[in-house]
């Protein structure tokens, strides 16, 4: 018997994480019955799961795909408002169901990750695995020193401390700097609000690296299948 969360990840729903609050949302069956609670366990070779009236196969061949997200397409995995996804973006190449791990925003492009691994999915966005990310960001201004010195150190943002980051000018012109960021955590709209906690907006930002994974030349809109000496890059440190 496995929990229902892990049973709903290892058949490629999404990060075991994720599959909890589906379960909340009352969204999944068991043998023809509503489950809301998070511990209820499942035999995976006798039990019907269903998650929004489709029945649940657990994953053959796990598939993993790095993305460069564009800008304005939405990283999850359905909109509401019928907005383009990450997920339409590879599914005529993709015979499987697959989906994002963790987020970039609607206006940030670069790195994203998408797979049908639910386990593989919750180790990259958990805290405890600590994974850097990195950005680049073009910003209004110049960053002084003491700018700098406050992001690296941690900044407050929605009343939180940042964990210690890493902030290096690559260029300056116009009045507006390149700057490299590499970041541990996964705020929503971390990099945007510590930079606009130093007084300088960001312009454009671009997710370059996943731990040491890194986008390389992939343009917006293209995508590789990695294997898995390119995944094992991402916990690398
Ligand atoms: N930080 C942001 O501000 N936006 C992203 O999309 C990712 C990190």
């Amino acid at each position: 018997m496995v929990r229902l969360q892990k049973f709903m990840a290892d058949c490629g729903v999404a990060s075991r994480r994720k599959c909890e609050e589906i379960i909340l949302q009352g969204r999944v069956k068991v043998n023809g019955r509503t489950i809301t609670e998070l511990g209820f366990k499942v035999d995976p070779q006798k039990d019907k799961v269903l998650v929004d009236g489709k029945k649940l196969v657990p994953v053959q061949k796990k598939i993993y795909i790095m993305l460069n997200k564009p800008f304005g397409v939405i990283s999850s995995a359905k909109d509401e408002k019928g907005r383009k996804t990450v997920v339409d973006l590879v599914k005529d190449k993709v015979d499987v169901r697959v989906f994002p791990v963790g987020r970039l925003d609607f206006d940030t492009t670069g790195l994203i990750l998408l797979t049908n691994d639910g386990e593989f999915a919750y180790k990259v966005t958990h805290p405890k695995h600590d994974i850097e990310k990195t950005y680049i960001a073009l910003i209004e201004g110049v960053p002084t020193k003491e700018e700098i010195e406050q992001f690296k150190k941690g900044l407050f943002i929605d009343g939180k401390l940042t964990s210690p980051a890493k902030f290096r000018i690559l260029k300056v012109f116009k009045g507006m700097s390149l700057v490299e960021i590499k970041i541990h955590e996964g705020r929503n709209r971390q990099v945007r609000k510590m930079c606009d906690a130093i007084g300088h907006r960001v312009l454009k930002l671009k997710r370059v690296a996943i731990g040491k994974l890194k986008l390389g030349k992939l343009k917006e809109g293209e995508f590789v299948f990695l294997d898995e000496n390119m995944v094992n890059k991402v916990f690398e440190k």
